[in-house]
């Protein structure tokens, strides 16, 4: 098993590290435009696995060569953003970095599942989608998993109960319009709404709207790191390991709730062929209608890359 990792930003270096400290995979490629960087992060990586007990060999590069053949290309190359900018904010700058990116590391694997975690996320998986003609199965965004994490976590501070006990299903894009769905949340099988008034939960889904901006405004000089990498890492390990869990990913939809050629976040089956289900589940009339408003926004943006000629 052989991942690159595309960015030795924080997310990128700690979705390395994740991977190589857990063992998923024999050879972990880090790549990143700047100079020592990757080099650098690879080896003190490299380096830590005789006190951890792991045989993975991570490498870093300033060029593909060294990616040739991977089992999944990892994209969290890009900007990240800075207080007062929203995720849309870095749609110009972005498309760019990942659809270079993406051309270049299919070239080198060209039988790789694609993970995307760059923002803006959806878009930037539809452009992942397009730039590497890869089937729509191998080329999957980040962000449903992420932000179920931080509604479970929010839940469980509320209850004072064990995060792994919160079930929690959301769809939609990763940003302002995304779709937590409390209809299809429980703790250890009881329905949330059982447990918490409608006004606790709303603040709770609130904030795990906002769960980036939160880190984004603490952090200051950058954006989530820890939770997005360990995302990613999860998704490449239901692959791995044929797992077959249901977690939220973004995917290209093809009819699935009514929506067409958009790329945005619904339940997905993750096993050995990596999507291999997208489940419809039935919604309420406003839920539906919250889905369509958040691939409405993510198909706006869609638009604007196609202006700016991507
Ligand atoms: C976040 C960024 C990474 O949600 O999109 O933290």
């Amino acid at each position: 098993m052989k991942i690159t990792v595309i960015g030795a930003g924080n997310v990128g270096a700690t979705a390395a590290q994740t991977i190589a400290y857990s063992e998923l995979a024999h050879e972990v490629v880090l790549v990143d435009i700047a100079e020592g960087i990757p080099q650098g992060k690879g080896l003190d990586m490299f380096e830590t696995m005789p006190v951890l007990g792991s045989d993975t060999r991570v490498y870093g590069t300033n060029s593909y060569e060294m990616t040739a053949n991977s089992d999944f290309v990892i994209i969290t190359a890009g900007l990240a953003r800075k207080p007062g900018m929203s995720r849309d904010d870095l749609l110009a700058a972005n498309a760019k970095i990942v659809g270079g990116c993406a051309e270049e590391a299919v070239k080198h694997s060209p039988n790789a599942f694609f993970i995307i975690v760059s923002n803006p996320l959806d878009v930037m998986t539809y452009l992942a989608f397009k730039k590497t003609g890869l089937p729509r199965h191998k080329v999957i965004g980040m962000a449903g998993v992420l932000d179920t994490a931080r509604y479970r976590t929010f839940i469980a501070m509320e209850l004072n109960c064990s995060v792994e006990d919160i079930q929690a299903l959301l769809l939609g894009g990763h940003g302002d319009s995304m779709v937590p769905l409390p209809s299809y949340t429980t703790v250890a099988g009881i329905p949330l709404t059982q447990l918490l008034p409608q006004d606790r939960i709303d603040a709770i889904v609130d904030r795990a709207k906002n769960g980036g901006i939160e880190i984004v405004n603490h952090l200051k000089t950058g954006s989530a790191y820890y939770a997005p990498s360990a995302a990613a890492v999860q998704m490449v390990e239901c692959i791995i390991k044929d797992k077959r869990r249901i977690l939220p990913c973004a995917v290209m939809c093809d009819g699935e709730y009514g929506l067409n050629d958009v790329c945005i976040g619904v339940p997905v089956k993750l096993g050995k062929n990596g999507v291999e289900q997208v489940l419809e589940i039935k919604l309420s009339e406003s839920e539906q209608e919250l889905l369509v408003k958040s691939a409405n926004d993510v198909k706006a943006n869609m638009a604007k890359l196609a202006e700016m000629g991507f």
